[in-house]
């Protein structure tokens, strides 16, 4: 079991990661665990602080969450953020009521009173509040340290138990001195220092996954991404005798995939991968289906299936590793009722329950740029590292409506122009991500002398930092009419290119 220096106790907040990817900036290895953990786990950890994250839940309601309280016996200090300052609050006799006016945005914050959380930090300050229920007067022991317009408790502190609680969110970039707040706790409080970086995390990794998988043997899906190459070339390193990698063709990929997947693996990273052609068996699975979920899990089990089959024929096959992010887990989870479930993320939600494997993911808790920092440290060339993300299901999520391999192929195309295009123009690696989606429409048009009526495409690309927001990369209008006079000029079934203007949130990245 590896230490961390601070354990953050996860009430299932949509942003409770962030709080871990905030302290790692800083050089504080933090880590989540279940606000349910049982205290020796948390004591193994080693930790020096613990941060009680936000949640959706009220502390007064009948089905609240609670940690062990023992975790106040630990003699740690405890910083509670949104629901964590309430369960604080709750536990130490304050009362936590219905806000009358609800806090959603920022917030101007007044400090009353000096303390370490507030280091070096401006007297006012634009914070991030979220939240519906609010602390009405001070626990035992407790002084108030900072006000705003609508929580006069917005920060408070026991000084000398250590214990300190925010009603903002500190994580969030929103919030003005979150990081310098944060760092306070971290290495002011809890004496932390800056030991952590993408090196120790890979030894680390390296380790456990060591220890884990010992004699046994990890079957490593990989799909030409980084995320499955990162897990890859870990396991590499980790276990190179007990590691089989499986590429699977599901007839989903972009043009030439297949192929520059393999010369990378065997040229670039050295490994030997066991390529399965199963592209029929997808798309019969894939005939007829027109819903996005469905896709999705039809497409998910159907990569189990092909995996438990290739699993035989090897022995002591235990561990399926697959390069799962966080943000892939927040999508697909639904924690408490808190996060609700946007997609099935197929190697997320889309597994079946009967699964035969144990899952490896090793990259559970880290944001895709943390993942492409991990791969540069594990040597990956940077052509591989900066690739854009592409979705497990593959093109069949980018073909509104029925996929077939017609549609498959006008899809190829305009998608190879698309990249082309934005790579001479050097604005491939100025944005997070690019393709094409082809829709279930037909328009007018015409070709020389005829009229025409054919599909649509619509072109995407987004700017973002690691998928969970983005927005519409603004790219300039003579890229964007070379990108559809080629489409249209090339692409024959093609006749019309429109640009996808929406950003994330409201809509998704993907448009299934
Ligand atoms: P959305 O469409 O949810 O996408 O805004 C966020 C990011 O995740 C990628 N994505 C997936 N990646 N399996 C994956 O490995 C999936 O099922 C999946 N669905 C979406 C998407 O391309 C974007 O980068």
């Amino acid at each position: 079991m590896n230490t961390a220096d601070i354990v953050i106790l996860d009430f299932g907040s949509q942003y409770t990661q962030l709080i871990a990817r905030r302290l790692r900036e800083q050089g504080v290895y933090a880590e989540l665990l279940p606000f349910d953990s049982n205290l020796e786990i948390i004591k193994e950890k080693n930790p020096k602080g613990v941060i009680l994250s936000g949640g959706p839940a009220s502390v007064y309601a009948k089905d609240a969450y609670f940690c062990d309280d023992k975790i106040f016996d630990l003699n740690l200090p405890i910083l509670g953020i949104c629901y964590g300052m309430q369960l604080i609050a709750h536990k130490f006799g304050a009362e936590v009521v219905p806000a009358t006016q609800k806090e959603y945005g920022k917030a101007d914050l007044n400090l009353v009173k000096k303390s370490d959380l507030f280091k070096d930090i401006d007297k006012n300050q634009i914070v991030w509040m979220s939240h519906s229920d609010k602390v009405i007067n001070l626990p035992n022991g407790f002084t108030n340290l900072a006000t705003s317009q609508n929580s006069e408790f917005s920060a408070i502190c026991d000084e000398k138990r250590q214990i300190y609680a925010l009603q903002f969110h500190p994580e969030v970039a929103h919030t003005e001195f979150g990081d310098k707040i944060l760092k306070n706790f971290a290495k002011h409080i809890c004496g932390c220092e800056s030991t952590w970086n993408m090196g120790s995390f890979a030894k680390t990794q390296i380790e456990n996954l060591k220890t884990k998988i010992g004699n046994d043997k990890v079957l490593c899906a990989v799909s030409g991404g980084v995320d499955s190459s990162v897990v890859a070339a870990l396991l590499a390193h980790a276990v190179p005798q007990n590691l089989v990698v499986v590429f699977v063709d599901n007839g989903l990929l972009r043009m030439d995939e297949a192929k520059n997947v393999e010369n990378t693996f065997k040229s670039r990273l050295g490994i030997d991968i066991i390529k399965i052609d199963a592209s029929e068996i997808f798309l019969k699975r894939l005939s007829g289906i027109i819903e996005p979920e469905l896709k999705r899990k039809i497409i998910g089990n159907t990569f189990i299936e092909i995996f438990e089959e290739e699993a035989k024929k090897h022995k002591n096959v235990k561990f399926l590793a697959q390069g799962t992010l966080y943000s892939d887990v927040i999508e697909s989870s639904s924690f408490g009722g808190a996060s609700k479930t946007i997609k099935s993320h197929h190697n997320v939600g889309g597994l079946p329950e009967n699964l035969k494997f144990e899952l490896i993911e090793p990259l559970r808790e880290i944001f895709k740029d943390e993942v492409r920092a991990l791969g540069l440290e594990l040597g990956l060339s940077k052509d591989l590292v900066f690739r854009h993300p592409f979705p497990g299901p593959g093109l069949a999520i980018r073909i509104m409506g029925e996929v077939t391999s017609e549609r498959l192929e006008l899809l190829r195309k305009a998608d190879v122009i698309l990249r082309q295009e934005l790579k001479s123009s050097g604005w491939y690696d100025k944005t997070w991500q690019a393709f094409c989606v082809l829709l279930n429409v037909n328009s007018v048009g015409v070709m020389g002398d005829n009229r025409t009526y054919e599909n649509a495409v619509c072109v995407r690309v987004v700017d973002a930092s690691d998928g969970m927001t983005a927005s519409f990369s603004r790219l300039p209008y003579d890229l964007l009419e070379n990108v559809s006079r080629r489409i249209i000029n090339e692409v024959h079934g093609i006749n019309r290119v429109v640009y996808d203007i929406s950003s994330k949130p409201p809509a998704t990245i993907e448009w299934e």
